[in-house]
């Protein structure tokens, strides 16, 4: 049961092992615990079925909070969260998973993901053997990664014979991920877009307000829309329940083919990309 300010819900894309995961949810990144409850408990109130979190953030058992206070039950969302490098073996994504479920208040994760790579600290494939096993037991819905380029995937193909099914990467109209991306759709890899609409300044690119201007929606919807429409999964970040409302909202209009080419034609390469090779926590 939603509240009055229900609007449509997002379509869903079926993972690899079979977890329904809706295409757009709420991103809860830079909110503190006590916005993050606010935020989310709306936000899925509102229609949103999927929220993305991460031990990073500090903000588990505020997500937590608003989830289990909303008017949706457990078994219609689909909760994200993530964890950092210390927690990169068997064992410790056990724990970090545990931990993670204890802050939020949940008996299970839908999606838990390896937040970066740290190649540096060569634990990812320990990591990602971990999140294996979390799946078997049943403890996570599915098992995935985030900023992993294509060399990491391979490495985790040939070491344990199982890929991912999300990855979750930068990605937008500016960033538009080309070589990782075609890996994904060769592999059946699901692509999520995390800082779907950054730079700010994207959406005061010409060709993006242009084409918000012919279908009477924002630039930051016209960027959204291009990225499900992409097939993508995307998780914006709003505060706010005008924008949140808003960004829920492209799933009733298309791009044409040439709106489509006229933004991948927006790529500025990965020059804005932090180098998961180098960072990561
Ligand atoms: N895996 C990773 O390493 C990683 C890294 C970064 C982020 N993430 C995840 O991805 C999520 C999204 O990324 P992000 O927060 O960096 O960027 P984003 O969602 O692309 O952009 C968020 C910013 O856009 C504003 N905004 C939201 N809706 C808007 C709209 N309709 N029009 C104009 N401005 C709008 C927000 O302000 P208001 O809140 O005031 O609306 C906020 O300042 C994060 O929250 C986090 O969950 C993952």
């Amino acid at each position: 049961m939603t509240d009055s300010l229900s609007s449509a819900l997002a379509p869903t894309i079926t993972l690899a092992r079979g977890a329904v995961m809706p295409m757009l949810g709420l991103g809860t990144w830079p909110m503190d615990d006590a916005e993050a409850a606010v935020a989310v408990k709306g936000a899925i109130n509102a229609g949103y079925r999927l929220v993305d979190t991460a031990e990073n953030y500090g903000n588990e058992i505020g997500v937590g909070h608003g989830v289990n206070e909303s008017d949706v039950r457990r078994g219609d969302l689909f909760v994200t969260t993530k964890f950092n490098k210390e927690w990169h073996s068997v064992e410790g994504a056990r724990a970090a998973c545990l931990a993670s479920m204890e802050r939020l208040g949940l008996d299970y994760l839908d999606l838990l993901l390896i937040h970066w790579p740290n190649p540096q600290q060569g634990a990812y494939v320990e990591a990602w053997k971990g999140l294996l096993k979390l799946r078997e037991e049943g403890l996570i819905k599915a098992a995935g990664v985030s900023n992993f380029k294509v060399d990491h995937l391979r490495r985790l193909l040939e070491e344990t014979g199982e890929l991912p099914e999300v990855n979750q990467i930068n990605l937008n109209p500016y960033a538009q991920r080309r070589d990782v991306v075609a890996y994904h759709a060769e592999h059946g890899v699901v692509t999520e877009a995390w800082s779907p609409i950054k730079p700010a300044a994207m959406l005061d690119d010409p060709v993006i307000t242009g084409i918000a201007a012919a279908h009477e929606r924002t630039p930051a919807q016209v960027a959204l829309r291009w990225i499900t429409q992409h097939g993508y999964v995307t998780v914006p970040k709003s505060s706010s329940r005008q924008r949140q409302t808003e960004n829920l909202a492209i799933f009733d209009f298309t791009l044409s083919d040439e709106e489509m080419a006229a933004i991948d034609g927006l790529d500025r390469g990965d020059a804005s990309v932090v180098d998961s090779d180098k960072n990561g926590h």
